[in-house]
């Protein structure tokens, strides 16, 4: 080969790295014209910026093709390290711009996609720029290198741009329509009327705390947060004040308040931010067991700590001589957010998963002296398989399985609501979903321990003193089914009782885009969150929902501000007592109908309670008509109930 050819074939060589080059910004470049029309609305600025960096990239590509030099290869070269260094800075921490300044933005596919085709823009720029190039003519042969750039090029940018279509929507408004002729109800102007009812206040601090070095979030720097005993027809005045480096809010859960008090970021209020305090205010007008828990970015907060029980204590009728709640949730230090739990689990997951009990794992000792009558009440804060071996395992959802050893007891109420003829029953499988409540009752043994245990035999509390019980074969027992326990109680609502409207909540699962992520979308009717379903309401109706699991996964439907009845499970009608529930575990392929009496004016969530669904999708509303929110959900707000 002469010097002539030689020159020649590096001549060939560059213009095809310049084509290679050219083929990686275009991905990049149409990544980000995909993500214009939500960065557009979110914040104008932030539109113009992307539109600059896309007509620069367009350039860039022009150039590459047509005139490539090495002057060009160095000035491209700065040009895409520099949108690769800004973007980054602008993701990681929002710089001092738009909405929510200095408020890490975090990385979707889009981003990272964009992100990864501008890295192999600017490698392939480099190597041009270290070549020295002169100008060559254009070359039509096709290039075997260009197979593998074509491939990598197409994957990122089919990622990148189909991500940044689905990409978290900028504002969505949860208001239910309108009837033409009739103004709007501002859910805000739905509050706890005035009242002489005695006051009991309340200050819960949102701040982070290190435990065994992990860092939890805590309401006043415990977890779960302090228990909040009240009686019956207490007015609670509970104010927020929040020392998180993130917004955050209070949910009531299973207490029937005011809509405005509900604490539901982006439909009843603006998230709190840092800094910043918040005041709920409500009656306490139904006696049970409840669990207080963020409601912004619920997913990560209640699994990083906010969490805590509130006990509305009957104002009369017979008391326990103990009365104790149990929250069971992630053993502190242990949990922590989706991506590190992930991480724990791909590789390979704590062998010593032990439900925490108030803050202690394991070996929780209760005091009780032996005839005396105790109250338990437990409270699902986490489900069993967090911490299992496979991803699958957790989107599967199994509920923590508690089992009473060493004394015969009632379930007396389920979810706060008090169940008729409660029988005696021996030890059984109580399958304790993520917020559900079970309230037992029993008398101390004259000479032993009542123990709890979890399915795999794992102590979780004791109580009373004196010789242990010994533990059964624990998965031979039977699963307690409020299905046939208790007698039957009249209720206005039965299951051959007449409607006015029924529902469909069909769950399901698949494959797909949703919130700049590729992931397995959850779904109610085929929607997902925010565009879940709208459950349309009027005030005074029967109201039945049928939900049907389509998945393979347990789910615990949670509704917002009312109890349902439970009227059939798969198409069977209830036996025993009425139920009455706010959270109903649904197993795979089950059918259930519930019903309520829509007697409570607002915009309601309705969803899963295993969160992470809750945050891949499974999230719909009950709202009623004419009722009007002025918050939003989305991007532009950071409002993100889920
Ligand atoms: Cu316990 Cu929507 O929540
Ligand atoms: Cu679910």
């Amino acid at each position: 080969m002469n010097a002539a050819d030689q020159q020649e074939n590096a001549g060939i060589f560059r213009r095809h790295l310049s084509y290679i080059a050219a083929l990686f910004t275009l991905g990049s470049a149409i990544i980000h014209l995909a993500l214009i029309p939500i960065r557009v609305q979110e914040y104008l600025l932030y539109g113009l910026f992307l539109g600059i960096i896309v007509l620069v990239q367009f350039g860039l590509v022009i150039a590459l093709v047509l005139r490539p030099s090495r002057q060009l290869a160095v000035v491209g070269t700065l040009i895409s390290l520099g949108l690769i260094v800004a973007i980054i800075a602008f993701q990681a921490t929002a710089l001092p711009l738009g909405p929510h300044p200095w408020q890490p933005v975090g990385f979707d596919d889009a981003d990272s996609t964009g992100i990864g085709t501008g890295v192999f823009s600017t490698i392939t720029l480099l190597l041009l720029a270290w070549h020295p190039m002169k100008q060559v003519k254009p070359s039509r042969s096709f290039n075997f290198s260009y197979i593998p750039t074509l491939i990598v090029t197409l994957i990122l940018t089919f990622f990148g741009t189909a991500s940044a279509i689905n990409a978290t929507p900028v504002g969505m408004n949860m208001s239910a329509p309108v009837p033409i002729g009739q103004t709007a109800i501002p859910m805000n102007s739905l509050h706890e009327l005035p009242g002489n009812q005695p006051v009991r206040s309340f200050t819960l601090v949102a701040e982070p705390k290190k435990h065994n070095g992990h860092e939890m979030w805590t309401f006043n720097g415990t977890v779960p947060g302090p228990e909040l005993r009240v009686t019956q027809g207490d007015r609670l005045r509970i104010t927020l004040v929040n020392h998180l480096p993130t917004a955050t809010s209070i949910h009531w859960h299973g207490v029937s308040l005011p809509n405005a008090e509900d604490g539901v970021a982006g439909v009843t209020q603006d998230a709190v931010s840092p800094g910043s305090s918040y005041t709920y205010e409500f009656v306490a007008k139904d006696p049970g067991t409840y669990l207080y828990h963020s409601h912004q970015d619920s997913y990560h907060q209640m699994l990083q700590g906010l969490v805590g029980a509130l006990i509305v204590e009957p104002r009369t009728g017979t008391v326990a001589d103990r009365d104790y709640a149990i929250v069971i949730h992630e053993a502190p230090g242990s949990s922590t957010n989706l991506w590190d739990t992930l991480g724990e689990l791909v590789i390979g997951a704590p062998s010593n998963q032990v439900p925490a009990v108030n803050g202690t794992t394991g070996d929780l000792h209760l005091e009780a002296k032996p005839g005396e009558r105790v109250r338990l009440r437990l409270i699902g804060a986490v489900q069993a398989d967090m911490k299992v071996s496979s991803i699958p395992d957790m989107m599967h959802a199994s509920p923590q399985e508690l089992v009473v050893l060493g004394a015969d007891y009632q379930v007396v109420a389920l979810d706060g609501y008090d169940l008729n003829g409660p029988q005696v029953i021996g030890p059984e499988r109580l399958r304790v979903g993520i917020g559900q409540r079970y309230d037992l009752s029993f008398t101390m043994p004259t000479s032993s321990v009542v123990r709890l245990v979890d399915i795999s035999g794992q102590e979780t509390v004791t109580i009373g003193a004196g010789p242990l019980p010994q533990i059964p074969d624990l998965r031979q027992l039977p699963v307690f089914d409020f299905a046939n326990y208790g007698s039957p109680a009249t209720d206005p609502i039965t299951a051959s009782g007449r409607f006015d409207v029924t529902y469909p909540v069909i769950l399901g699962n698949h494959f797909g885009f949703r919130q700049g992520r590729l992931e397995l979308v959850h779904t109610i009717n085929d929607q997902d969150s925010p565009m879940g379903p709208q459950y349309l309401v009027r005030k005074g109706q029967f109201v039945r929902l049928h939900i049907n699991n389509m998945t393979d996964e347990i789910h615990t439907m949670h509704l917002h501000g009312h109890h349902f009845s439970v009227l059939t499970h798969n198409g069977q009608p209830l036996r025993g007592s009425l139920v009455r529930l706010d959270s109903l575990l649904v197993e795979p392929h089950e059918s259930w109908d519930v019903a309520f009496v829509a007697d409570n004016p607002g915009l309601w969530m309705f969803h899963c309670h295993v969160l992470v669904h809750a945050e891949f999708g499974m999230s719909g509303m009950v709202v009623y008509q004419g009722v009007a929110t002025p918050y939003e959900i989305g991007s532009r707000s950071g409002n993100k109930p889920e």
